[in-house]
């Protein structure tokens, strides 16, 4: 069942709202760095004029992003960017608005909810993208993109090599295998709406300013379009702001990942063998939740500095195939591809937890462990399957391998959200109030001065009674900077 507006809404169930509205409200309490964003920005109204595509999972925190961005004079259509990660009572509330009812809704129009299928994801991504004729019968589009993973940048990029070369790109999405399911459903969407208008994309592209990217692998995919000379617009790197990756991949996971592996499963981790692979920031967060639980923690790496930090910290560095049958939980935060095979999942110790919490599912071969002979899925619960080997030995995936911090849990709290989406609207204002000047960006990835960054964290520090110790003129002019900041030259790394 569904609540639906064809072009306006599509969300699981519009009478969620009130719960949503009340989350809202006390994540608003949580969040401080957008609430003073919009008491900053809220007369001046920089976002007006902005409309903006947003493909990032619909939560609670998401829907005080969403909000912000209309409180900053933009007009807003949201999609999630990942099948499990809505929270259906954000998107209900965030469609019904703070001033509609369920009858009459009038907030921002979303596309989301918990389960969509493959094919339902990517339509509720076009439709972020297709934005109602207007009043004298203008068709509109999104003048910006606000992604999460790089899904609606990619479809537009996709688009418009499709009607460029008349043939559906082989990569299609990047990493996976040509004729997977996901590549096969992109393209069927391509050819679909390339049939209605054959220029329906490099339309859409042509009025694009520039998209603001969440996340690892997103910006991966967008400094490779750079690199190829074929990035349609501007592109500002929220991810690398250090108040995003060195708080949210960090600390976000070391709150979020325990939350998913408990409500998935309540096993204990006290005493157990946890293999992370990768000790990225996100690999450091999920290491250190293991061992804060107690559990004796292992790691993988393929780079020497990530592998020797993990030393250093304190973690044995193995192969996966040394703790196969070792290895009680076993995560991915590699952002890279074919971590766990299906032949490492067929090795594993009876009843070992399995998840990843890159952000996509090729981390884990779940296609792969379907082919293994004999073998058979138990739902126990939606986002928890058991696979049960035939020699009666089983083992735990959770969220058929995606994140599953969003989808066996609500993903990062709000607190540490507020820090990534201040640095996201901030990413907006600067693309948007500066195309067409001087100081315009142009077709390459940015990231936000360090100045910016800096205002980031100060605007969190008063509501953990953070009390910042101020530089004297003196001593700023021994260390040859303002006193006001910037505190750190471009290469320090924190
Ligand atoms: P990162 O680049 O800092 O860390 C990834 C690490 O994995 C690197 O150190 C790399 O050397 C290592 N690695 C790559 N291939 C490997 C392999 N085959 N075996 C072992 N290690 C390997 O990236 P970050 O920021 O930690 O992000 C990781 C992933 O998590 C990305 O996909 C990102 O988009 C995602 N992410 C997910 C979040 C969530 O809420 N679930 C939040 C933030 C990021």
């Amino acid at each position: 069942r569904f609540d639906e507006v064809p072009g306006r809404y599509k969300v699981r169930d519009l009478s969620l709202a009130e719960s949503g509205r009340h989350q809202i409200r006390l994540a608003e309490h949580e969040m401080p760095g957008l609430m003073a964003l919009r008491a900053e920005y809220g007369e001046s109204q920089p976002l007006r004029g902005a409309r903006i595509a947003g493909s990032l999972h619909m939560t609670v925190q998401t829907a005080v992003l969403i909000e912000t961005l209309t409180a900053l004079g933009a007009e807003v259509r949201w999609a999630s960017c990942n099948i499990f990660s809505t929270q259906d009572e954000a998107a209900a509330a965030i469609v019904v608005g703070p001033t509609g009812t369920p009858e009459d809704p009038r907030g921002v129009p979303v596309f989301a909810w918990k389960g969509e299928t493959l094919e339902e994801y990517w339509e509720c991504t076009e439709q972020i993208l297709v934005w109602p004729v207007t009043d004298d019968a203008t068709p509109t589009g999104p003048n910006m993109i606000l992604d999460d993973g790089g899904d609606a940048t990619l479809l537009v990029h996709q688009g418009v090599a499709y009607e460029r070369v008349g043939a559906v790109p082989a990569d299609t999405r990047p990493g996976e295998p040509d004729h997977s399911d996901e590549n096969n459903v992109v393209r069927g969407l391509l050819r679909r709406t390339l049939q209605d208008d054959p220029l329906r994309w490099s339309t859409i592209a042509e009025q694009i300013l520039g998209v603001t990217e969440e996340t690892t692998t997103g910006v991966h995919r967008l400094y490779q379009l750079a690199e190829a000379g074929r990035l349609l617009f501007a592109a500002i790197n929220v991810n690398d702001s250090v108040t995003k990756s060195k708080f949210d991949n960090k600390y976000g996971i070391r709150h979020s990942l325990p939350d998913g592996i408990n409500r998935a499963t309540d096993v204990l981790m006290g005493g157990k063998v946890a293999f992370v692979a990768g000790y990225g920031d996100v690999g450091k967060g999920a290491a250190e939740a293991f061992r804060g639980q107690g559990a004796r923690v292992v790691v993988s790496e393929i780079d020497p500095i990530c592998a020797l930090q993990a030393a250093m910290d304190g973690y044995q560095v193995v192969r996966i195939e040394d703790v196969l049958d070792q290895a009680d939980f076993f995560i991915t935060t590699t952002g890279n591809k074919d971590v766990i095979t299906a032949e490492h999942l067929a090795g594993m110790k009876d009843k070992a937890i399995v998840g990843n919490i890159g952000h996509f599912d090729n981390e884990i071969d779940i296609a792969g462990l379907a082919d293994v002979p004999g073998v058979s899925r138990t739902e126990i619960k939606p986002q928890v399957h058991e696979w049960t080997f035939p020699d009666g030995r089983s083992i735990i995936v959770l969220s058929e391998g995606r994140l599953l911090n969003l989808g066996n849990a609500t993903g990062h709290p709000s607190f540490v959200m507020s820090n990534s989406f201040a640095n996201q609207v901030i990413g907006q204002i600067e693309i948007f109030t500066k195309a067409g000047t001087d100081d315009g960006y142009g077709r390459e990835v940015y990231r936000l001065p360090k100045l910016l960054d800096e205002k980031v964290a100060r605007l969190h520090l008063d509501a953990l009674g953070v009390r910042l110790t101020e530089l004297t003129k003196s001593q700023a002019e021994y260390l040859g900077i303002d006193a006001a900041g910037p505190y750190k030259a471009e290469h320090y790394r924190y």
